[in-house]
Order: C-alpha cells, then sequence, then structure tokens
C-alpha cells in the first residue's frame, strides 16, 4: 500500500466511525428534538478545538451475536477540547450505537479521559444518553460502571465535573452523574432513573409516565437531582459554558478572573428601601443579588428547588463568588430539609474549588412542624451547619434583616469562621422574633395583667428595641461593621479584596464525617 491508499484508508475509516449507529438512527435522533453526540460536541467546545481519542475502538462482546455488529467508536466519542480556550475533557454518549449503552470497552474509553483529566487538572463534561449497562456485556459492563464511579469519587473535589443527561438515562447511567457536581437536563427528551415506569409497574403495581418518573422538571423541582433544566440540547451545552466560566480548572487554580467594566464604587439607591419596614413582609433577595453583583449577573443554581434558598455564582469586580441567600419571599426564608442540602452541596462545591462565598440573611430560623423533624431536618440542617463551618474560602455575609436563633449560628456566623459580617440597619439578631420570644419569657406576667393585650404590646415593643436590630450584636464584635444598603457592592468588594490571600485550613485528618 502506498501512503496514499493508507491515507485513503484512515479517512475511510474516520468516516465510518463519524456515522455512528447509521443515517437512520441518526435522523431518528433528530426526530425526537436531540442533536447526535458530535454535534453535541461541537456546540460545547470552542470551534475546531476538540481532538477525539480512541475514535476506533470496538467491543469485545461475543454474546447473542454482537460480534457480528462492531461499531467504530462503539457508541461513545471522547477527547479533549477547549472552551474559551480553557482545556476540558468530554465524553459524548451516543445513542444511535446500541442506545448508548455501556459495555466494558466503552467504559475504557470514558475511564482513559478521566485520568488524564484528573493527571492534567481539568475537568470533565459528561453528555450522557444511554440506556445503561450493555446487557449483552454482562457483569463486564456493570465492571466498566463500577471502574467509572470510582473515578468519579477519586476526581471529586480536584476536577470540576458536569453532568449533561440529554436522553433516556437509566441504570448505571444515572449513578455516574449522581457523583459528579452538577447536572443539567434538558425538557421533554432526557430522563433520569434507576428502573423505568415498565419495571414499576412489574414490581409495584405503581403507573406512573417516564416525565413524571424522571423527566428534567420532576428532578429540578422534586427530587433535587439535577441543577439547571434547559430548553433544548443547544441551550443545555450553551449553560453547560457559561457555568464553566465561573470555575477554576483544579482544586489548585482560583477561578479566573474576569476583566470588570461594572463600577466597584457603584452604590445602588434602590436597596435604600428593599427591606420593607414591616418584618414580616416578603420582598425578593434575588433583586439584591442582582443590583450588587457585576453587571447585575446572577448565574442561579437549582433555581427550581428549595426556592427558600438561593444558591448561584456572580462576579465581583470579576472575581468568581458562590452565593448562598435566603429567600424571604418563599416560606419565609426559613431553612428546612431541602434547602439545608441545597445550600450544603453549593457550599462544599465552592470550598472545594476555591471560589469565595458571600451569604445574604434573612431567616427566621429553622423551619418548625412535624414533618420536618420526622423526615429529619435535625441531621439535614446539621449538613449545612458542617459545610459552612468546614469551608476555609473567603466568607463574607450581609445580614440584611432577620437572623433567628441556629439559623444566625448557621449562615455563616463569625463564630463558624466567617471572615466579615456586615449587617443592614434592619438588621435583627436574636435567638427568637419578638412575639415567639415574649410568650416564652412573660407568660407569666401576661397571664396576670389586668389588660394582658396591652401588656403584650409593650413586652414586645421593649424586646424589638433591645434585639431588633443590629447593634447589639455590633456591640459584641459579631458584626464588623454596620452599613447603608445603597453601599453594599463597595462594601463586599472591598471585603473580597482584603481577603485575597486569605489561609485557612482544618486539622489533618483522612476525611471528617459529614452528617449524611
Ligand atoms: C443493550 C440497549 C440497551 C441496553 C437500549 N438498547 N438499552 N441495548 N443494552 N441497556 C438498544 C435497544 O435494544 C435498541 O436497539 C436501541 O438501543 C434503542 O433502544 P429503544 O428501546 O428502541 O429506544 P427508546 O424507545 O428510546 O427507549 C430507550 C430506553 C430503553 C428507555 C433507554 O431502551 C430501555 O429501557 N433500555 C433499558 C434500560 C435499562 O434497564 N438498562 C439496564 C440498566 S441496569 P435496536 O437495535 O432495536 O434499535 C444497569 C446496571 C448498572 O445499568 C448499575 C450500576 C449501579
Amino acid at each position: 500500500m502506498t501512503i496514499e491508499e493508507k491515507l485513503q484508508e484512515l479517512k475511510r475509516r474516520n468516516a465510518e466511525a463519524e456515522q455512528g449507529g447509521g443515517a437512520t438512527r441518526i435522523e431518528k435522533q433528530h426526530e425526537s428534538g436531540k442533536l447526535t453526540a458530535r454535534e453535541r460536541i461541537d456546540v460545547l467546545l470552542d470551534e475546531g478545538s476538540f481532538q477525539e481519542i480512541d475514535k476506533f475502538v470496538v467491543h469485545r462482546c461475543t454474546n447473542f451475536g454482537l460480534e457480528k455488529q462492531q461499531i467504530l467508536g462503539d457508541g461513545v466519542v471522547t477527547g479533549y477540547g477547549a472552551i474559551d480556550g480553557r482545556l476540558v475533557y468530554v465524553f459524548a454518549q451516543d445513542f444511535t450505537v446500541f442506545g448508548g449503552s455501556l459495555s466494558k470497552a466503552y467504559a475504557e474509553k470514558i475511564c482513559k479521559i478521566m485520568d488524564m483529566a484528573l493527571k492534567m487538572g481539568a475537568p470533565v463534561i459528561g453528555l450522557n444518553d444511554s440506556g445503561g449497562a450493555r446487557i449483552q456485556d454482562g457483569v463486564q459492563s456493570l465492571a466498566g460502571y463500577a471502574d467509572i464511579f470510582l473515578r468519579n469519587v477519586m476526581a471529586s473535589g480536584v476536577v470540576p465535573q458536569i453532568s449533561a443527561i440529554m436522553g433516556p438515562c437509566a441504570g448505571g447511567a444515572v449513578y455516574s452523574p449522581a457523583i459528579t457536581d452538577f447536572i443539567f437536563m434538558v425538557r421533554e427528551t432526557s430522563y433520569m432513573f434507576i428502573t423505568g415506569p415498565e419495571v414499576i409497574k412489574t414490581v409495584s403495581g405503581e403507573e406512573i409516565t417516564k416525565d413524571e418518573l424522571g423527566g428534567a422538571m420532576t428532578h429540578n423541582e422534586t427530587s433535587g437531582v439535577a441543577h439547571w433544566a434547559a430548553g433544548d440540547d443547544e441551550e443545555c451545552l450553551l449553560l453547560i459554558r457559561e457555568l464553566f466560566s465561573f470555575l477554576p480548572l483544579n482544586n489548585q487554580e482560583d477561578p479566573p478572573i474576569r476583566t470588570c467594566t461594572d463600577d466597584p464604587n457603584r452604590c445602588d439607591s434602590s436597596l435604600k428601601t428593599l427591606v420593607p419596614d414591616k418584618p414580616n413582609v416578603p420582598y425578593d433577595m434575588k433583586e439584591l443579588i442582582q443590583a450588587v453583583v457585576d453587571d447585575n449577573y446572577f448565574l442561579e443554581v437549582h433555581e427550581h428547588y428549595a426556592r427558600n434558598i438561593l444558591v448561584g455564582f456572580a462576579r465581583l469586580n470579576g472575581r468568581s463568588v458562590g452565593l448562598v441567600a435566603n429567600q424571604p419571599s418563599f416560606l419565609a426564608g426559613a431553612l428546612d430539609v431541602d434547602s439545608s442540602l441545597k445550600g450544603a452541596r453549593f457550599v462544599r462545591f465552592c470550598d472545594a474549588f476555591n471560589i469565595p462565598l458571600i451569604v445574604f440573611e434573612d431567616v427566621p430560623g429553622f423551619m418548625p412542624g412535624v414533618q420536618q423533624e420526622l423526615t429529619g431536618i435535625i441531621k439535614h440542617g446539621a449538613k449545612l451547619l458542617y459545610a459552612m463551618a468546614e469551608a476555609t474560602v473567603p466568607k463574607i455575609t450581609v445580614i440584611t434583616r432577620k437572623a433567628y436563633g441556629g439559623a444566625y449560628c448557621v449562615m455563616n456566623s463569625k463564630h463558624i469562621r466567617s471572615d466579615y459580617n456586615l449587617a443592614f440597619p434592619t438588621a435583627e439578631i436574636a435567638v427568637m422574633g419578638p412575639e415567639g420570644a415574649v410568650n416564652i419569657i412573660h407568660r407569666s406576667e401576661m397571664a396576670e395583667a389586668e389588660n394582658p393585650e396591652e401588656t403584650r404590646r409593650k413586652l414586645v415593643e421593649d424586646y424589638r428595641r433591645k434585639f431588633a436590630n443590629p447593634y447589639d450584636a455590633a456591640q459584641l464584635g459579631y458584626i464588623d461593621e454596620v452599613i447603608d444598603p445603597v453601599e453594599t457592592r463597595p462594601k463586599l468588594i472591598r471585603a473580597l479584596e482584603m481577603t485575597r490571600n486569605k489561609r485557612d485550613s482544618n486539622p489533618p485528618k483522612k476525611h471528617g464525617n459529614i452528617p449524611l
């Protein structure tokens, strides 16, 4: 063979691999509203940056006649490329090949790029579209999954791991994403379940549609398994690029700094009246966040789940920050099981990847209720406390209104190593709200009073005067500065600059034991 013929042979093989499961199956993929694995990679990565690895790998299964069906690449496209010029490893499962199901050879391809990502210190993005373990491959496919799970765990906290669910993902295909840091789903076309509706019907007799069981909104709103729901594949992939822009490549790097054109000294007069005069009137904490951060841009994470807490990314003077904020407009911003889990996981991600934490606090306390107690608010609330206390990244708090009870301690108080705590003059810092407190500490006084209502009103007012302000805490040094709300942005940016070279660590240990 001449070199020309050899090059022709290479070209032919490349073209064959790029056909995946063939034209008919590609057409079916498009008809169902999905892009193919290769098209997805093209949208995700910078143009022309993708370098494919293991394009000619095939499976080694000889069961059920599978040896007669060899498809180059074996149903997963793997390699590396760039997002905004920064290195990233990618795998994209190809549903047109055996329903994207995973064989041992396929798993080895994924493991190879995960090993490289860990060694080179770059994130891994997985685009999932798979029927799970390839049934014909038997235990080898299970071994392949376990090999991936192990690497997910080893890479956790070392390089960011991002998963997109872009088709029906069942069985093993959901456990690897579950270990990664963030899960994106696509409405209408993506599903996640351990076992699908058919199996459930057989085993438990329950009937449910696959959308209700594992669709994008089910996992975004109800189970909390997924963090984003995109309208289609393209929106999903562009959102991943957006998230990527906030993150460092690995745990030994700082997040990228973007040139900031928004004045760091910008004050916002709308903040003067954002917090209502009446303590029980809700307001939207998102307005405060947007008013304060660069270009008013807040990339919210987990938007649809546990809406009483807000988490997400933004920039302050070009630096990435992770925001955790109580949301008074939903359940009064009280901390319950779901919001504690949501907050804790986000805080741990930021801490693992050197992203400073900014906490906006307006919380009446942990949520009282039988259901909350029975579902373990004690252990789940403790997760948020643990995560906040354990974090060693720069930590800054702004108390806008209520900081009551255990929630005061949990929401990044000075006592659990916050670096700088600001309070608005509207802050109220106490063991509990005035009404509840008066009922307890003045019970007998009120019972004996000639005019109980008038006595109560006076006692509530006394309590309010004493505690419904930031000055008692400021006198003790628990608040570093009481600020005019309009100055929140400049004050936060100065505090963040001040923490730039922060060094803090936890005692040496194998690992802590967060109350799971
Ligand atoms: C081999 C598979 C497959 C699998 C799908 N296919 N899943 N082949 N192993 N796991 C094949 C189909 O036979 C079909 O081939 C093609 O992929 C497309 O599948 P369809 O069923 O036609 O597509 P659709 O109707 O869109 O349904 C997709 C699906 C369904 C919902 C994913 O295929 C399905 O339920 N698959 C099985 C899911 C599952 O239970 N997986 C095992 C999980 S156990 P042809 O040639 O006909 O086009 C597991 C263990 C790991 O993963 C546990 C680790 C913790």
